[in-house]
């Protein structure tokens, strides 16, 4: 069954009303589009928690920096509800794709500024995205009341940040995050894969494969996080084309290193890389030895 699709604020709110009116549990997957298997994920275990699911698809241009792919990102609203058709069995989605003049009209000058999780990594190469994210994702919870969010793990970062500002800011809904889904040969799903040409798409594979050896090498000789970062960072620079902007191991909630370069578990490890033109990220959480 094809998905109600609401375009305007005041209509969702009306919606939403009316769930909540009825105590029924209301599920949130905010999404760019582009829809992939990963976020169809979300949705499945939005809809298994959940009475009702609202999807939202919204470029959002705030966590957008000038000459990055705003304009380029791919807007794909025919395919997107098509996938959400094959899921919506029990005819209990909503899609949210409201206009950038709804979210943000003339005179929008409030943001929400944030700082912890938020400064390293992702926070150093682009440094007014999570402000733009944590904008947005606040507004659409405001909007959507919704009891629970269901985020990737492939955004890990992003999943710390909106934790933070959720517990400073007090803001009523649970935060899941699910995890990443990957092609068979280990490429993390993305919407940004599609900007990948064949050949580039094979040799992105070095960001999972970087990943997978940085957690062997670390379960099986407890290295040090430089000589696993280093290994890391070579591999994937054996290729001209290829830039790294990082490779982290990290405490998973403060996104920060060991500052003596020991490697404590749980940790995570991020990257982001430059494949041609394309900037990609991935990463892994070890949580123990087992
Ligand atoms: O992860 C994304 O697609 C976006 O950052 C989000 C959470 C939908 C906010 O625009």
């Amino acid at each position: 069954m094809k998905p109600q699709v609401v375009r305007e604020c005041a209509e969702l709110h009306s919606v939403v009303k009316s769930l909540h009116l009825q105590n029924l549990r209301v599920g949130f997957v905010p999404t760019m589009g582009a829809l992939h298997a990963g976020h169809i994920s979300l949705v499945k275990e939005s809809l298994k928690q959940s009475d009702w699911t609202i999807v939202s698809i919204f470029v959002n241009p705030t966590q957008f920096a000038p000459g990055e792919d705003f304009e380029k990102y791919p807007r794909t609203l025919e395919n997107d509800l098509a996938l959400l058709e094959e899921v919506n069995e029990k005819e209990n989605i909503i899609v949210f794709t409201p206009s950038a003049d709804e979210m943000y009209p003339k005179n929008f000058h409030s943001y929400v500024d944030v700082a912890g999780a938020a400064l390293p990594l992702e926070g150093t190469f682009r440094p007014t995205h999570f402000r733009g994210v944590a904008t947005v994702v606040l507004k659409l919870f405001n909007m959507t009341q919704a009891d629970a969010a269901f985020f990737g793990q492939k955004d890990f970062q992003q999943v710390q940040v909106i934790r933070q500002f959720v517990r400073d800011l007090n803001v009523p809904i649970e935060i899941q995050m699910c995890p990443i889904i990957r092609e068979t040969d280990g490429l993390a799903m993305s919407s940004r894969n599609r900007y990948l040409s064949p050949e580039a798409r094979t040799r992105a594979l070095c960001l999972s494969q970087s990943l997978e050896k940085a957690r062997e090498m670390i379960l099986r000789d407890g290295c040090r996080s430089r000589r696993v970062v280093d290994a890391a960072i070579r591999a994937i620079l054996a290729h001209p084309n290829h830039s790294v902007d990082y490779v982290a191991i990290v405490d998973p909630v403060t996104l920060l290193p060991n500052e003596d370069d020991t490697i404590q578990l749980p940790a995570a490890i991020l990257l982001a890389v430059r494949v041609d033109d394309t900037r990609l990220i991935d990463n892994l959480l070890i949580e123990s030895e087992n």
